[in-house]
């Protein structure tokens, strides 16, 4: 077997993909501008796995450069996870946001259909149910509307790589839509490390619990949710990464597409992953409750079953250990891989 291409590898769930690959005995080459991580990151894979990992510094976007690793590696399948993802900032640039996430795409079916590379996995997102489908969301709802331009990068992708099968009867695609990624590798070596004021609400309470910021403020308690603030289906990024290993064994053995809904089928609300986190950690997060914030679904949770009955895969990580694994990465790199 060939080597698994990781397409932005370095980032948060690539980087805890490519160390449950290499553990279980893959060959990874990662590919990463590094325009939302580090080399840093890919030391920490090795450290952790004792394994070295062929590294390319290049941008997707450019085939002539991507096209040196196709050449180069005897790649069997691509893990494509490289995209921009803060949704607030997508309504900001979404020139930008269309631009970096659709050309990396096409760029990598590009040079997967000169190379003969017939597989691909790719990182779509719950987000892709848009506003209309009731929850728990199942795969076989159709795509909703999207309150943001980076979902619907998510949803055109998902759209591209439909059509891009249709035409090639050899490809065989997995979409795997993620629920929200939290924690941390246990090791406390390998983490989440967002550039600046986190978006996201895991890094924002762990950042005030370590002291870089002054307090969390929840967005909204007047949902129609048991305690009124909004409900995700939380998932440890281990079992995230773990998911895509069976992915990897999966889309081999198949052509055409198939979606699996990545996340426990489980909800919890704001409230509970403060209180949570301030429990199993044994310290405060100073909060408030502010404004709803524009976009937010009052809840999103995942239906599991499929993937449980096709892949074998199911979460096995509780919410304590999302909150002691974020935290244990937290305070032993305050400042993210910039030490
Ligand atoms: P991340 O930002 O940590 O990782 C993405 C990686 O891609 C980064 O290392 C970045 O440097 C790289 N990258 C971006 N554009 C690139 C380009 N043009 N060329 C080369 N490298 C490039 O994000 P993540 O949380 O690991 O997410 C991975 C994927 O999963 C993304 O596509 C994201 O949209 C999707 N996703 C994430 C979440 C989440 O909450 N984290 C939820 C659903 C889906
Ligand atoms: N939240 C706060 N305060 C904060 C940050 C978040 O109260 O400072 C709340 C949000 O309102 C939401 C919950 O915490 O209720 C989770 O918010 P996140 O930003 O962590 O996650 P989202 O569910 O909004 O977004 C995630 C991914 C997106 C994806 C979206 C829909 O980050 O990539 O799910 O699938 F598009």
């Amino acid at each position: 077997m060939g080597k698994i291409l990781l397409a932005g590898g370095a980032g948060y769930i690539g980087g805890h993909t490519a160390v449950e690959l290499l553990e279980a005995g893959y060959d990874v080459v990662i590919v990463d501008n590094y325009s939302n991580s580090s080399p840093e990151a890919v030391r920490r894979i090795e450290e952790i796995t004792g394994k070295s990992v062929t590294t390319y510094e290049l941008d997707i976007k450019d085939t002539d450069k991507l096209e040196n690793v196709f050449k180069d590696n005897d790649i069997s399948a691509v893990i494509h996870f490289a995209g921009l993802k803060a949704v607030g900032e997508s309504v900001a640039k979404p020139v930008m946001y269309y631009r970096n996430n659709i050309d990396t795409t096409l760029s990598l079916l590009e040079c997967m259909s000169k190379y003969g590379v017939h597989n691909i996995i790719f990182s779509s997102s719950a987000t892709v149910y848009g506003e209309e489908n009731p929850v728990p969301y199942t795969e076989e709802m159709k795509r909703g509307t999207c309150t943001n331009p980076y979902g619907w990068t998510k949803v055109m992708m998902e759209q591209i790589l439909e059509d891009a099968s249709k035409a090639d009867a050899e490809l065989s695609v997995v979409l795997l839509r993620y629920f929200n990624p939290i924690g941390a590798h246990p090791s406390g070596r390998m983490g989440e490390d967002p550039q600046g004021i986190p978006n996201n609400l895991m890094p924002y309470v762990s950042q005030v619990a370590v002291g870089r910021r002054e307090k969390l403020t929840i967005f909204g308690k007047d949902y129609d949710t048991p305690d009124g603030t909004c409900r995700r289906d939380y998932i440890h990024v281990v079992d995230l990464a773990k998911g895509h290993v069976k992915a990897v064994d999966y889309v081999f053995g198949h052509k055409g597409v198939e979606v699996f809904n990545l996340g426990t089928g489980t909800p919890y609300s704001v409230t509970e992953i403060v209180d949570t986190f301030e429990k199993v950690n044994g310290v405060p997060v100073p909060h408030v409750y502010g404004e709803r914030r524009p976009g937010d679904l009052p809840e999103s949770y995942a239906n599991a079953d499929k993937a449980l009955r096709v892949l074998g895969w199911k979460t096995e990580k509780t919410l304590a250990d999302m909150c002691r694994d974020s935290w244990n990465w937290q305070k032993n790199n305050p400042n993210g891989y910039n030490k």
